[in-house]
């Protein structure tokens, strides 16, 4: 049952706005690329591939209206480019969907305007599709990976809410729950912004798999009872050592993962892939605002004026990763050798 996280109509982006789940499900609608600027950056729209999806259509709403010259074309295009690139950080798919569209934009820069316009559509709608196909191979390759009756703990939303329509580390359990095995999930709640307990929960109850709601200082006990078989995550950026930025919390549950020889899986496009950094520790950490924190559905909840620590991501080391399952097939350690050698087309 796929969720239409994201989807362009009528000339505008439709997306579920994620800040109201699961109270209450609302579509929304993005006309211009301000509109869809503030959806990413107040997390309407959220998750890697997702973030790729939404950036690609915005580049189109950026430049639909223009009129002009093709140098004068260029020039708008760049600057809507970084435009939409100062929404967040981290997320490596979407300068890689924006990259896509310069490049795209300036190979067939001598055609005219209208025509490169119709071509950065065309490519924004082929990177929707692509992701559909995408998450759905790495579910396939994935789904191998689980045993019938496995208890899985997972955190952030790496489904069908972070993706165009059907997820990444999630992409797994549908997968494999598809074939008939039996399956328990744990869902860390994710703090601050709780995508675990209000996204993951909602869309793993819609697609009726045993779910469990767990705060994020629990995973440690449920680990040292045997109750975890194993962790599976997505991630925002992949460095070419395998090192992974996702969801703050995710390095936490990696030395767990390892103290109590679980293995930890990260679930990932090769767009989340960022082959330039060589490990992890160049990943850019968005930091959001202190209020996430303080702050819990308009109630303060801590000190007036504390100081306050919020990084939105962290970063896992290759060491701590049993693999990573990609559209193109899994990779294991050696994470450098290995990553090169099935993504050097990517
Ligand atoms: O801050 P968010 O909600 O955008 O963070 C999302 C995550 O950390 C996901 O785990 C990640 O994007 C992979 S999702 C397919």
């Amino acid at each position: 049952m796929p969720i239409p996280t994201i989807e362009f109509k009528n000339n505008s982006v439709k997306i579920i706005d994620q800040t109201r789940l699961p109270v209450s499900y609302k579509i929304i609608s993005c006309k211009n690329i301000k509109q869809l600027w503030e959806a990413i950056r107040t997390m309407q729209v959220r998750g890697a591939p997702a973030l790729g999806v939404a950036a690609a259509f915005g580049v189109y709403l950026g430049i639909k209206d223009f009129r002009g010259n093709n140098n004068q074309f260029l020039k708008k295009l760049k600057s809507v480019i970084r435009y939409l690139g100062s929404s967040r950080p981290t997320a490596v798919n979407l300068f890689w969907s924006l990259e896509r569209m310069n490049k795209l934009a300036r190979k067939n820069r001598n055609k005219p305007v209208a025509q490169i316009k119709m071509m950065i559509l065309k490519e924004a709608k082929k990177i929707f599709q692509e992701d559909r196909f995408v998450s759905r191979k790495m579910g396939d390759f994935g789904q191998g990976l689980i045993k019938n009756n496995d208890r899985i703990l997972t955190i952030c939303n790496a489904g069908a809410l972070a993706t165009a329509d059907y997820g990444t580390a999630l992409a797994l359990i549908y997968k494999a729950k598809e074939k008939g095995k039996n399956i328990k999930v744990f869902a860390c709640e994710t703090r601050p912004l709780l995508q675990g307990a209000r996204l993951t929960t909602w869309e793993l109850k819609k697609h009726k798999i045993d779910t469990t709601l767990i705060c994020d200082n629990m995973a440690a006990s449920l680990m040292s009872q045997k109750k975890i078989d194993k962790v599976i995550t997505g991630a925002d950026r992949i460095a070419s050592n395998g090192d992974s930025a996702n969801k703050i919390g995710t390095y936490n549950l990696a030395v767990l993962a390892k103290y109590h020889h679980i293995p930890f899986y990260i679930v990932a496009p090769s767009s989340s892939f960022d082959l330039k950094l060589k490990t992890g520790k160049g990943i850019p950490i968005e930091q959001r605002s202190k209020e996430e924190v303080t702050v819990i559905n308009n109630k303060r909840i801590a000190a007036k004026n504390v100081k306050v620590y919020n990084p939105a991501f962290d970063v896992t080391p290759h060491q701590l990763i049993t693999a990573i399952v990609t559209e193109k097939g899994i990779i294991r350690p050696p994470f450098i050798k290995n990553i090169k050698r099935l993504l050097k087309n990517a």
